[in-house]
């Protein structure tokens, strides 16, 4: 699996992000049972990305938000969200990503993630690094919490915890795939998150893992994909950083 072809993955990530910059333009957002946004640009991205995908590696399975899970079980898995950050997109917010990852024997083993507002390309692939636009990303770790570290927190998990006391500046970015591609190359010092899918998360974490980052959950159990995808969830609050980061937070939230 090491021989993914990692340079047409990314390739299929930014076309896709090029063609949802194009479609933004008509698009017709409306809510899910959930409450959550969803648009035609979420689908037709989804289909664009799956029939890519399906020319170049029939025999593998895929995931996707809008569309559900197809394919032979036992094959390898792409682990797609077409849009992640749909309400940052209708509201006019440039942080969204195309998010694509692969999961292979229970692992985020590859994954491209497009942010087309910015132009920035982020990929990383098992064993062989992380990077953004070309450069290598590694998450520096630290003993202690300065009050300017940022600390990334989805919706959901500033919430759900209680942040009063934790040192640092909160920040909230609403894209999941980003919050932790953005702890990878240390923009984020940590991410904590609460419920969050395999889709979301199967490109990112193989980033997060390959620029020196955990993923735990609070109680410091490891955070595993393939529960992720069996459960169709996280269960629970976790913390995606560099170790000594993650020890911190854990401490802090619990
Ligand atoms: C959402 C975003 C958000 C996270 C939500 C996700 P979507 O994804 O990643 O940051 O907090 O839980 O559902 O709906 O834009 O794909
Ligand atoms: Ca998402
Ligand atoms: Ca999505």
């Amino acid at each position: 699996m090491s021989d993914i072809d990692i340079e047409f993955v990314k390739q299929v990530a930014e076309e896709a992000g090029k063609r949802a910059i194009v479609l933004i333009e008509s698009m017709s957002p409306e809510f899910k049972a959930d409450s959550s946004y969803v648009t035609d640009v979420d689908r037709k991205t989804e289909i664009f990305i799956r029939e890519q995908l399906e020319t170049r590696y029939p025999d593998f399975g895929f995931l996707g938000e809008e569309f559900g899970r197809h394919g032979d079980e036992t094959a390898p898995l792409w682990a797609v969200d077409p849009i992640d950050g749909t309400t940052n997109m209708v509201f006019g917010l440039p942080i969204w990503c195309v998010s694509i990852g692969l999961i292979f024997e229970g692992e985020a083993i590859a994954g491209a993630i497009s942010m087309p507002r910015t132009g920035d390309i982020y990929w990383g692939v098992k064993d062989q690094g992380a990077f953004c636009n070309g450069v290598q990303m590694t998450a520096p770790d630290r003993d202690s919490l300065h009050p300017e570290d940022t600390l990334g927190f989805t919706s959901g998990a500033i919430k759900k915890l209680n942040p009063q006391n934790l040192v640092g500046r909160l920040r909230c970015l609403g894209s999941i795939a980003m919050d932790i591609a953005y702890t990878a190359n240390g923009s984020l010092c940590c991410l904590v998150g609460l419920n969050e899918g395999a889709y979301d998360m199967a490109a990112a974490l193989c980033m997060a893992k390959e620029a020196g980052c955990s993923a735990e959950y609070l109680t410091g159990e490891p955070m595993e994909i393939d529960v992720i995808l069996k459960d169709g969830k996280t269960m629970a609050p976790f913390v995606i950083a560099p170790p000594k980061m993650a020890a911190l937070i854990q401490k802090s939230l619990v």
